[in-house]
């Protein structure tokens, strides 16, 4: 490439957004809603199409009469969601790129799919508990880590001024070790954890320029956290009843069985062997 051709497409990516669109983010095997930011007029061809990394187009839904309706490879996938747009069903990782809203060929909108993979961490009540995340940070212009659940802000910490913002809620709870990017260590504790704790958890590092964010491995982790289970070593006073009636029942037995067993067979014993002199 020319360096005029590189500075082409640079521009071109200034007026275009990089062909980057906007960013979804949506768990594996789940569903997503994907929306134009406009509909189509008349009679204008509307589609969603994907393109794929060869850059070929492939027709992911088209509105018919005001209904979307899904592309030949997505037969059992796509539903209509609004004139906007329709929601993809049973997420694959090739889901994953760029989508693109026509009307009568042009674009009106650009989607980024991210597909991420969560690792499963579990809990129990009142437990802590490490989410771990990594990224390799050495060189690179980082402004913050930043970690999500379900999409809100739990804690964001700046490498420069190591300031710490959190999400409501995780104010004291969550923490990140405060060498994370000398390590590239983004893992993320919490402390406390309460059954509202639950969630899909990702985990970023903001790039200093225009606070680009880039995804760390890996990128997220579903917690679940479950109801803390009695101490073992406390018995209720009930069971301690039952245990106390369950060892006198045993004593009664052996006294019964002493008494009416053991006692006469031991008599009649000493009988025989008396009367066998
Ligand atoms: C779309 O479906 C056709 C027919 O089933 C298949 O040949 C083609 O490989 C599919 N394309 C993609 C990208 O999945
Ligand atoms: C990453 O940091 C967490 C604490 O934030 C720590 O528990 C964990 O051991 C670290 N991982 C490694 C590989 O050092
Ligand atoms: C986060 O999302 C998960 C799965 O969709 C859900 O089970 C959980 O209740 C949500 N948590 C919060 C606090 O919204």
């Amino acid at each position: 490439m020319t360096r005029t051709s590189i500075l082409l497409v640079l521009a071109l990516c200034a007026s275009v957004k990089c062909l980057l669109g906007d960013f979804v983010t949506a768990k594996l095997g789940e569903s997503v809603k994907l929306s134009a930011s406009r509909s189509c007029t008349g009679d204008e061809k509307f589609t969603l199409i994907k393109r794929l990394k060869d850059d070929s187009p492939l027709t992911v839904a088209l509105r018919v009469d005001g209904v979307w309706e899904p592309g030949l490879n997505y037969t059992s996938r796509i539903s209509h969601h609004s004139v906007f747009g329709v929601v993809l069903s049973r997420l694959n990782i090739n889901d994953n790129g760029l989508y693109e809203f026509t009307c009568g060929g042009e674009i009106v909108t650009l989607i980024q799919l991210e597909i991420f993979r969560a690792t499963p961490v579990s809990v129990s009540e009142g437990g802590t508990v490490e989410l771990p995340c990594y990224y390799y940070t050495a060189g690179e212009l980082v402004k913050s880590v930043r970690w999500e659940r379900n999409g809100s802000l739990v804690i964001e910490m700046d490498r420069a001024s190591r300031e710490i913002r959190y999400g409501t809620g995780f104010e004291g709870k969550g923490s990140v070790s405060a060498n994370w990017y000398l390590e590239g260590n983004l893992s993320l504790t919490l402390k406390r954890a309460q059954l509202e704790d639950t969630g899909d958890y990702l985990c970023y590092i903001q790039q200093d320029e225009d606070a680009k964010r880039r995804r760390g491995h890996p990128a997220a982790a579903t917690l679940t956290v479950s109801k803390r289970h009695p101490d073992p070593d406390h018995v209720c006073p009930k069971d301690e009843e039952k245990k106390g009636m369950e060892s006198w029942s045993i004593v009664a037995i052996t006294v019964f069985l002493t008494l009416v067993i053991v006692g006469p067979s031991a008599f009649v014993l000493g009988w025989w062997l008396k009367s066998c002199r």
